[in-house]
């Protein structure tokens, strides 16, 4: 079976990917720098699946040396790129980091990627592209145009994998744009684990249902929504995983580049996922309203089509299930990967 390069495979969403690869019968080699995740996740991939990854190599995408010696070890065909750092506020604060990381570190993969004739590719853009849509569900022919150093760092790596493909017709390139991934595998063995304060709403949400912190702040009711507060597209976890195991089954059958959509086609407010996720844990999610936090959106969703006509992919969990699997996370991991404090 083909070898497949999975950079970034020790965080939330390449942890998962692992799983559904290595249990299509792919071997799985991945590189991760640990910079925003633990060892222990691929411990726990291997143990699920009861098959052993063919190797993980700590080092960092943008060492074009220590990539240079993974390409030569292992008969490699494709990649799946998520290795990247993923916190809007932060890119705000430390853009240099963030262009070094998302967009030196593509530009070190896919040099080293053609020195050895790998050129297929799939690459983890965000729905942060699309800025604030002039309207809803979003497609893929909607203008661009990201409004922080994260999202311009995405789209430059688009532009960079639409040039590639250009310059060189041998490229295959799949950009998938993710909506909102929450959500974990539903053995609670592999879920999301954020470093300090949870930047994004679910993990905040299960970190309240748990009493690690005391209530949510809900940022803004007065959004032209029905409730007043933001809907967004959630996409379970694993759906987002089949979906990169479609993308790299069609990878060597597409031309060029292709863009997609990942998402439900279904958007959720900020209190419809509070009261989801209260009935999924038995528990009450306190809430205070606050301000709107700013670059936030009222709402956004996918138009999911063209990954069905490109990818024969779908999204198949509902908001229930989301919440239900990640609670089940949250519940046996209250610490995440680190180990309980007595
Ligand atoms: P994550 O932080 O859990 O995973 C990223 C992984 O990459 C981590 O394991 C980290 O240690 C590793 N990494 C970062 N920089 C690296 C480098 N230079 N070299 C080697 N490894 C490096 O994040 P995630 O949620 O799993 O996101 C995966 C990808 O999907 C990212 O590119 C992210 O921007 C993108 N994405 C995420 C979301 C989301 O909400 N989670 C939405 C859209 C797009
Ligand atoms: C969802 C909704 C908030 C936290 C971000 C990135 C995007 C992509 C996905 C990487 C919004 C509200 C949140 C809280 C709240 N990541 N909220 N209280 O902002 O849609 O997208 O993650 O590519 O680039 O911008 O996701 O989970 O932060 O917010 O009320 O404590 O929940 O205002 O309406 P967002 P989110």
């Amino acid at each position: 079976m083909a070898t497949v390069l999975v950079t970034g495979g020790a965080g939330y969403i390449g942890s998962h990917t692992c799983v559904v690869l290595l249990e299509a019968g792919f071997e799985v080699v991945v590189v991760d720098s640990l910079v925003n995740a633990h060892r222990e996740s691929l411990v726990r991939v291997e143990a699920l699946t009861g098959k052993s990854l063919l190797a993980f190599h700590e080092a960092d995408v943008r060492d074009r040396e220590a990539l240079r010696r993974i390409f030569a070890t292992h008969p490699i065909a494709a990649v799946i790129h998520f290795a990247g750092l993923k916190a809007v506020g932060e890119s705000v604060e430390q853009p240099l980091r963030y262009y070094d990381y998302n967009v030196g570190g593509s530009v070190a993969l896919t040099e080293v990627m053609a020195e050895h004739g790998v050129r297929q590719i799939v690459f983890s853009s965000s729905a942060t592209v699309y800025g604030d849509p002039a309207s809803v569900p979003i497609n893929e022919q909607f203008p661009v145009g990201a409004t922080n150093p994260y999202g311009r760092s995405k789209l430059m790596v688009e532009h960079i994998l639409g040039d590639l493909v250009c310059a060189d017709p041998r490229w295959n390139a799949v950009v998938l744009r993710y909506f909102n991934p929450v959500g974990a595998h539903p053995s609670g063995r592999i879920g999301e684990d954020p470093a300090g304060i949870p930047n994004n709403l679910m993990p905040y949400v299960a970190q309240v249902a748990i009493g690690r912190r005391p209530f949510l702040q809900v940022f803004g009711d007065d959004y032209p929504t029905p409730d007043g507060t933001g809907v967004r597209d959630y996409i379970h976890v694993m759906d987002l995983a089949e979906g990169h195991l479609r993308a790299l089954e069609c990878l060597p059958a597409l031309a060029g580049l292709n863009t997609v959509n990942l998402g439900t086609g279904r958007g959720y407010s900020v209190l419809e996922a509070v009261r989801a996720f209260e009935a999924a844990s038995a528990r009450e999610v306190p809430f205070r309203v606050v301000g709107r936090r700013p670059g936030d959106i009222a709402e956004c969703w996918a138009d999911p089509a063209h990954a069905a006509a490109l990818l024969g992919w779908r999204a198949r969990r509902d908001l229930a299930e989301m919440c239900a699997d990640a609670w089940r996370w949250q519940h046996a991991n209250p610490n995440g990967y680190l180990p309980a404090t007595p």
